[in-house]
């Protein structure tokens, strides 16, 4: 198919070589460096693929897309920006971005980005990948659940690095699977690597591989998870652990797409998608230096954050029915109810250890219940709640747990708080009804808070 191609790209070096790397694929070419330019032209020509960068001189190059589809609703549309930049991502996918490409970009990635722009417009009827896939389903009904959820829909199809945070067990790994299972990457493994868990020395050659005699110790050649999880999704658990010094060759791997096995000189070349989760605060480690900021952009491309199971107190009785469901199967039981104070307790406890918590302490009740009626072991939350908080010591049932989060820290309850009058505003920051008047700060203030706190409008 001789498609027709239209590059929008203000960068003069840039347009030039974009166009020099397709010339030779056969493509019907055409060029132009700002929005109002591309507007005029596609006013008077119908292109099938359109390449745009954001960021350009006059208009945005975001509002040329719904003007392309306009006169094609078929063209398939290519963005191209800067990475870190999560709002436009977002904001492009619904506009109707097919694809996504991160400046600086790589040559490979743009040959095969419009390699598949132009299948599918040959072959239209290619399934959609937003389908469920057999994964152990997510299960949340909150707002800030679904807001995840949404994220992950959006961003899966695409090959954009992902960075997960949550405190532990919130279910980063769960969400890093859907990633994958969501992509057209889901006939290739999905492979993983936790990098707090293995020793700093050996984290190299498990990620890289190594040749036989690369060091004292390598009798066989191993071949690292990179290899393995080559067109496929890797995901890095733990990546604040990495050390420093092995940081420049995860950076090369994911800016150039290659890297050497230990003790090799051949370069192997990979495609991968890295997801990265974390269950501390990367940015927090860049300032101290303990991260570069370099890799942590790179890999920040679309951060998704998961709340802790106490500021989404709603999907808790999901959470519990859900869990006795699946033990009660797992251990030929037929336990069908759950008394009403039991289940107010667990709404109402702190939940430290978040959804796996939740869940051992269920599949824990499923085991002690001998009848129908879930026995839940309390005492065991009363005692967890006693040790966090002496003043709640031998208090009754319903009000051992303190109702509403435990306030974690000074910043934990400013964010909840900054939050409060966010949603009490519908997310209205200025003039005299927004929030930054309903808390007395200046607006720019607030928005400085917010940017520090991570707090984003939900999509
Ligand atoms: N929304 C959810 N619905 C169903 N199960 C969940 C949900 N969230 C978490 N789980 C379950 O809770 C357990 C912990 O989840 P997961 O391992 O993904 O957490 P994590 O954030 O990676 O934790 P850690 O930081 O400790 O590694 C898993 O068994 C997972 O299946
Ligand atoms: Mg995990």
């Amino acid at each position: 198919m001789n498609a027709k191609i239209l590059v929008v790209e203000d960068d003069e070096r840039l347009r030039t070589l974009l166009l020099e790397v397709l010339g030779p694929e056969g493509y019907q070419l055409a060029s132009v460096d700002s929005a109002e330019a591309a507007i005029t032209y596609l006013e008077k020509e119908k292109v099938d693929v359109l390449l745009t960068d954001v960021n350009l001189p006059g208009k945005s190059g975001l509002e040329i897309l719904p003007v392309c589809l306009q006169h094609n609703p078929n063209a398939y549309l290519i963005v191209m920006t800067g990475y870190a930049s999560v709002d436009t991502a977002v904001q492009a996918m619904k506009l109707g971005a097919d694809d996504f490409l991160c400046k600086p970009i790589a040559l490979n990635d743009l040959i095969s980005a419009v390699k598949i722009a132009v299948q599918k417009l040959a072959h239209p009827a290619t399934p959609t990948f937003n389908q469920n896939s057999s994964t152990s389903p997510i299960i949340g009904k909150s707002v800030v659940m679904l807001n995840v959820l949404e994220q992950v829909n959006i961003i899966a199809p695409y090959k954009i690095n992902v960075l997960i945070t949550g405190e532990t067990g919130t279910g980063k790994e769960l969400i890093a699977r859907a990633i994958h299972n969501l992509s057209p990457r889901r006939e290739r493994t999905f492979v993983k690597i936790n990098c707090a868990a293995i020793p700093s020395g050996l984290l190299e050659s498990e990620l890289f591989g190594h040749e036989r005699g690369a060091f004292t110790g390598a009798i066989n050649q191993k071949i690292g998870r990179f290899e393995l999880a080559d067109r496929g999704t890797l995901f890095l658990d733990e990546v604040g652990d990495i050390p420093l010094e092995l940081q420049p060759k995860l950076l090369r791997v994911l800016q150039e797409h290659e890297f050497e096995r230990l003790g090799s000189n051949r370069t192997q070349r990979v495609d991968v998608r890295v997801v990265a989760a974390t269950n501390g605060d990367l940015s927090k480690l860049v300032a101290e230096k303990a991260f570069r900021s370099d890799l942590y952009y790179r890999l920040n491309v679309f951060p998704i954050q998961i709340p802790p199971l106490r500021e989404r107190r709603e999907d808790i009785p999901l959470l519990v029915r859900y869990f006795v469901q699946k033990f009660s199967r797992r251990q030929n039981k037929v336990v069908q109810y759950v008394p009403a104070d039991a289940m107010d307790a667990l709404v109402n406890y702190a939940w430290p250890g978040n959804v796996r918590e939740l869940e051992n302490l269920i599949e824990r009740a499923v085991l002690l219940t001998p009848g129908k009626e879930l026995r839940v072991p309390l005492a065991e939350l009363r005692a967890s709640t006693a040790n966090a908080d002496n003043s709640a010591a031998g208090a009754g049932i319903g009000t051992f747990v303190s109702a509403g989060p435990s306030i974690a820290t000074l910043e934990e309850a400013e964010r909840q708080h900054i939050l409060r009058a966010l949603r009490q505003t519908e997310w209205r920051i200025a003039g005299a009804k927004g929030a930054a008047a309903l808390l007395g700060m200046k607006r720019t203030t607030l928005q400085a808070r917010m940017r520090k706190l991570g707090i984003r409008r939900p999509v």
